[in-house]
């Protein structure tokens, strides 16, 4: 049986791509009969920002889909096939009821402020219940000598230059140099000691706090913070687990850059230890710094000005990359450690936060508190500048990528 589906009511959602997806799997049968043993499989698949995960699309969903955006009759499959495609299609949200739509974006929602690829390319990239201290270990990228052996010679650092290069003076080191060789990645915390609350409300203050502001009439308040900003736009925001500073109750908090405050949240129901090493995705020697610092964006605050513009998602991440650059060297003059990574479980934080993904969503993780004396996870000091140049190789009993 054909069908006559009046699609005139129907649309695809915004944002919507579809990608060719290849996967190669192991064909035993294939092996057997002298062949690689390899066999790719390759499917369509629908993406979309609203999505969590791709969905992959049967060849009556796809039908459907090419009718929706070509404006042509649905090719002759089996009524009940196209029916069924259509309640998928409905249910997943790929496509709508709702009529075309003819507004100007500037009318719609924060969430049709994103630029589309950037929306989608968020959505898809947050993890969720990802171990990435275990994932590293099994895909055995901490033995970087064995990688070489797999992958060949790694890219250089440099350049090759042929022509003759052109010198720099080497002024002498000041201050502010020996401050920089000093700062690097902490993966030993001392738990026994608490973060005085004068060094945790300085480390704020230089990394975070707005120095001044300009409140737009009728538009945005404009910060002035330490660290660069987009659009002098300052998406990011800093949401804190508090784990050990005197004086302040362990917990989550959202810091206010204006008043140099903390507004405390709802705990999160699995306890502040399992949040902190689930929001690092297990990576321990993270978890247990006194503070740990999630660098939140709240997009619309930068999609307001910068609608569906292909560099907005890209300037919050950068200005997410100061803001970490900043608090470690704030705390390397504090004589703190600190340290940041990407590696996180976005869904994890939101679900614990409350924050919707498209809205606010963390980009990374930063922490800070007192150093320990004793290396047990390897940090990156080949000058010795922070350790003094050890005699023999650290005992280090982890690894890190
Ligand atoms: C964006 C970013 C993400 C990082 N993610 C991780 C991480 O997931 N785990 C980790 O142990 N270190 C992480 N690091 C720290 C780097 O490993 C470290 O910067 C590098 O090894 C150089 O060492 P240094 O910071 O001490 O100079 C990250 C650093 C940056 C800038």
């Amino acid at each position: 049986m054909t069908t006559q589906l009046s699609l005139s009511d129907l649309r695809c959602c915004q944002g919507l791509l579809l990608q060719w997806h290849e996967e190669a799997s192991v064909d035993i049968a294939e092996l057997l009969a002298g062949g690689t043993g390899l066999s790719l499989k390759g499917q369509w698949r629908a993406l979309a920002p609203h999505l969590e995960t791709p969905i992959v699309l049967t060849p009556a969903q796809w039908a459907l889909l090419t009718a929706l955006t070509t404006g042509s009759e649905p090719p002759l499959i089996q009524m009940q096939a196209l029916e069924q495609a259509l309640q998928e299609l409905l249910a997943s949200a790929l496509v709508t009821y709702s009529k075309p739509m003819t507004q100007d974006h500037a009318d719609l929602g924060p969430e049709q402020w994103w630029w589309p690829l950037a929306a989608v390319m968020h959505r898809m990239s947050r993890w969720h219940g990802v171990d990435s201290a275990h994932a590293a270990a099994q895909s055995q990228t901490l033995d970087m000598v064995a990688m070489a052996g797999r992958y060949g010679p790694a890219p250089s650092p440099a350049p090759h230059v042929d022509a003759a290069l052109v010198f720099l003076p080497k002024p002498p080191p000041d201050s502010f140099d020996l401050l920089l060789a000093q700062r690097t990645t902490c993966r030993n915390f001392d738990t026994d000691k608490a973060l005085p609350a004068l060094l945790f409300g300085q480390m704020l203050q230089r990394t975070f706090a707005a120095h001044g502001h300009v409140q737009v009439t009728n538009g945005p308040t404009l910060l002035k913070r330490n660290a660069p900003s987009g659009g002098g736009l300052h998406p990011i925001d800093a949401y804190l687990l508090v784990r050990n500073v005197d004086g302040i109750e362990p917990g989550l908090y959202r810091y206010a850059p204006l008043g140099h405050a903390l507004q405390p949240l709802p705990a999160p129901p699995e306890g502040l230890d399992e949040f902190a090493m689930r929001a690092v995705s297990q990576q321990h020697w993270f978890a247990q710094a006194h503070v740990l610092v999630m660098l939140v964006a709240n997009f619309p605050r930068s999609f307001w000005k910068y609608r569906r513009h292909a560099k907005a998602y890209r300037v919050a991440v950068l200005d997410a990359g100061h803001l970490s650059q900043l608090l470690y060297l704030a705390a390397t003059q504090a004589g703190l450690g600190a340290f940041v990574t990407a590696a996180i479980n976005e869904v994890d934080i939101e679900q614990s936060l409350d924050l919707q993904p498209l809205s606010d969503s963390p980009l990374a993780v930063c922490g800070f508190g007192w150093r320990s004396g004793l290396m047990t996870t390897t940090e990156f000091d080949p000058t010795g500048s922070l350790w003094r140049a050890p005699a023999s190789p650290p005992p280090a009993q982890d690894r890190i990528d």
